[in-house]
């Protein structure tokens, strides 16, 4: 009998592509194969999406189309996992009639059992989204694509937080760290196998939290567990680091409420960490982050981006924002934009406000900003990020890096791709004997507000830091 073949496709954020690695990893073990298309699949998983609503409707759609591949192929099954799987629960099944199998992102082991419950019976419908207190899937080895050089490497799950606006903390259950011996395990793995980086992720990765005996749940102060030998964020980071010292090492996302001092310290002190941090600030208006329940002021967060810029001074920071959140004003929009005037991030991810049935601000706030003015702030935030990126790209010109090239240019066959350490994408010339996976030492030509151009130095094994002298290495900015 030839194997099955499993066809997964993953919405919404890095958790949710990693997570469907593990998924592979489960059903490989069962004997099942990846297709690289839906037409070819016996069995079709999507990974999905909650966290806005046009996400949802985006996946509702492609359940729709996929649904017409039944008529063709007879047993086929359709099986929706991660947070929709979880918010809604049998809705899918027996409201929508819209799949077959509904699988929360705690339940992967039980992929297999659930498919054969399905086989059992043309008519049956299989679910699971049981949260856990433990599961991290720490001891599975994720399937990884073998094209690429970076990798996603989970840390901790859940969400403690209960920010307002956000779905996850009932999609992804409670905060769990995974032991640091089977992370370490994992990274070594991975450098083994050719990757160059990886990214440590967790919905808030500042509150990992590892002790001697298994993971415990969080204490507000480490003195309460005196006799308990604990390992924090920055110390996982910096095992990480020294285990894989040629290995970039990436992480997200962090929380400005969660983010210590030693993490910083830790990133400064080794080079393999890249002098790049994720920070999502939501809004600059006080009134605002207290209705959303971050737990900082602007004032705290504003500290914070100043201890980062005086402990890491090349840092690129990152924010994540939303537009009309429920009651916003005028007022408190503007606090948003001054509070960017003030950062001048690298990079911003930005959103309009979507109401989540279910969380704390749909139970106790109205959606009342009407969609044009979400919108129009929405285009001001993008606006102002879009200069903010130019400058601080034009104050890399003349800048040297040490570039990770990551693949061919998408534009030109003789151009390579690659990153920095902080996160920018650079483009330049190929030279021969040079390959994917190279870091070498680039020197920055022009910059858009997306892109950097660059050429590369001679001889190729130039260290970036004795180019540094001469050239002064992207301290320009950040003063
Ligand atoms: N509406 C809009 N954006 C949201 N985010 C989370 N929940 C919502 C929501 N209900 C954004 C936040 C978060 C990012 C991952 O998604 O900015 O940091
Ligand atoms: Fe959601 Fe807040 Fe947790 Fe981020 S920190 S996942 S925004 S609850």
């Amino acid at each position: 009998m030839t194997a099955k073949k499993v066809y997964i496709e993953s919405y919404g954020c890095q958790m949710n592509f990693s997570d469907s690695e593990i998924v592979l990893s489960v059903l490989s073990e069962d004997g099942y194969t990846q297709s690289s298309t839906p037409e070819l699949a016996d069995l079709i998983f999507l990974n999905t999406c909650s966290i806005r609503d046009k996400a949802e409707q985006t996946i509702r759609k492609r359940l729709q189309s996929l649904n017409h591949l039944k008529t063709k192929k007879k047993g086929l099954k359709i099986g929706v996992l991660g947070c929709m799987a979880e918010r809604l629960k049998d809705k899918l099944i027996l409201e929508e009639k819209m799949v077959d199998m509904v699988v929360g992102p705690d339940a992967y082991r039980e992929l297999p059992e659930l498919i054969r419950a399905l086989d059992r019976s043309s008519q049956a419908t299989s679910i699971n989204t049981q949260l856990s207190l433990e599961e991290t899937y720490g001891d599975i080895t994720p399937v990884r694509r073998d094209d690429q050089i970076t990798a996603f490497t989970t840390i901790m799950r859940g969400c403690d937080n209960m920010c307002s606006f956000c779905v996850v903390p009932f999609t992804r259950g409670r905060e769990r760290s995974r032991a640091p011996e089977s992370i370490v395990k994992e990274v070594q793995t991975l450098w083994e196998m050719g990757y160059k980086e990886v990214t440590l992720l967790g919905q808030n990765v500042d509150s990992y939290l590892w002790f001697g005996g298994g993971p415990k749940k969080r204490f507000k102060a480490l003195s309460e567990l005196e006799k308990i030998s604990a390992m924090s964020f920055a110390d996982l980071l910096e095992l990480v680091s020294l285990s894989v010292p040629e290995m970039r090492i990436r992480f997200s996302t962090s929380n400005p409420q969660d983010m210590t001092t030693d993490v910083l310290h830790t990133i400064a002190k080794h080079p393999n960490i890249c002098n790049y941090i994720h920070l999502p600030v939501q809004s600059g208006s006080n009134r605002i982050l207290n209705l959303m329940n971050r737990g900082y002021t602007r004032e705290r967060y504003l500290d914070l981006i100043g201890e980062i810029r005086s402990i890491i001074p090349t840092c690129a920071i990152s924010h994540d924002i939303i537009a009309g959140f429920p009651t916003e004003t005028e007022a408190d929009h503007h606090d948003t934009l001054s509070l960017m005037e003030e950062v001048v991030y690298s990079f911003g991810y930005m959103f309009k406000y979507s109401e989540r049935p279910g969380t704390p601000a749909h139970k106790k706030l109205k959606d009342d900003i009407p969609d044009e003015t979400k919108q129009r702030r929405l285009q001001e935030i993008i606006r102002l990020q879009s200069t903010h990126s130019l400058s601080r790209n034009l104050n890399l010109v003349e800048t040297v890096h040490e570039v990770l090239i990551e693949g061919r240019s998408k534009r030109s066959e003789n151009h390579w791709q690659g990153r920095t350490s902080e996160g920018n994408v650079v483009i330049f010339e190929k030279k021969p004997g040079t390959h994917i996976g190279d870091k070498l030492p680039i020197k920055i030509t022009s910059a858009s507000s997306a892109t950097l151009l660059g050429i590369t130095l001679e001889p190729l094994n130039t260290k970036v830091s004795t180019v540094v002298e001469n050239l002064s290495i992207g301290t320009k900015y950040g003063a």
